[in-house]
């Protein structure tokens, strides 16, 4: 009877832990933060996983990583905003995220990159100067089954091709001066 409850009291912290999006990308980095014992120390180490997985570290992110160490909030945030190797919010209204992790390498990630940079202009960490479009990388973002895939505006998005990618980011190109010129 012990051993029951305590199995179900572990199943319960599990369950408070899994992010409410169902977003993988949150699991690998559960596992990653269990992997150091939700330490405190292992605070640089977290936000870089985080980065690797998610392209940057936004404001859910930091809550996300606070609350799972049990620190304020303030001092995540500090240290992501100290280190210049952290990237925060990008600048961009859209971001796009392109996994360079090896299932999705092999799968072709690099023409979708290259196909990006060549309707935005951009390169990988940049902006496009009318602050529309963010180009990001991340590595394995827990979606090898359906690789090559990219998240556009948080959206996970399967099989991409360097055509499909490419007209996602025309969209919002496109819809850059219309909705400015609505405001
Ligand atoms: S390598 Fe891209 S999702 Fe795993």
């Amino acid at each position: 009877m012990l051993i029951t409850l305590a199995k179900h009291k572990r199943k319960t912290a599990e369950q408070v832990l899994q992010h409410p999006s169902g977003d993988k990308r949150f699991k690998i980095l559960d596992t990653h933060m269990k992997r150091h014992q939700f330490k405190a120390d292992a605070l640089i180490e977290i936000l870089h996983r985080a980065q690797e997985l998610f392209g940057y570290l936004d404001n859910d992110l930091l809550l996300y990583i606070a609350y799972s160490l049990k620190l304020p909030a303030s001092r995540v945030y500090g240290v992501a905003t100290f280190y210049h190797f952290f990237t925060l919010k990008p600048k961009g209204a859209h971001t796009c995220v392109v996994c360079l992790g090896t299932a999705c390498y092999v799968k072709g990630a690099d023409k979708l990159i290259a196909a990006i940079q060549d309707v935005a202009r951009i390169k990988p960490g940049e902006t496009t100067p009318d602050n529309q479009v963010s180009l990001l990388t991340a590595r394995c973002i827990g979606a090898c089954g359906i690789a090559p895939a990219a998240v556009y505006d948080g959206t996970v998005t399967p099989r991409q091709t360097p055509e499909s990618a490419a007209e996602k980011v025309k969209g919002w190109l496109s819809h850059g001066p219309e909705r400015a010129a609505a405001n």
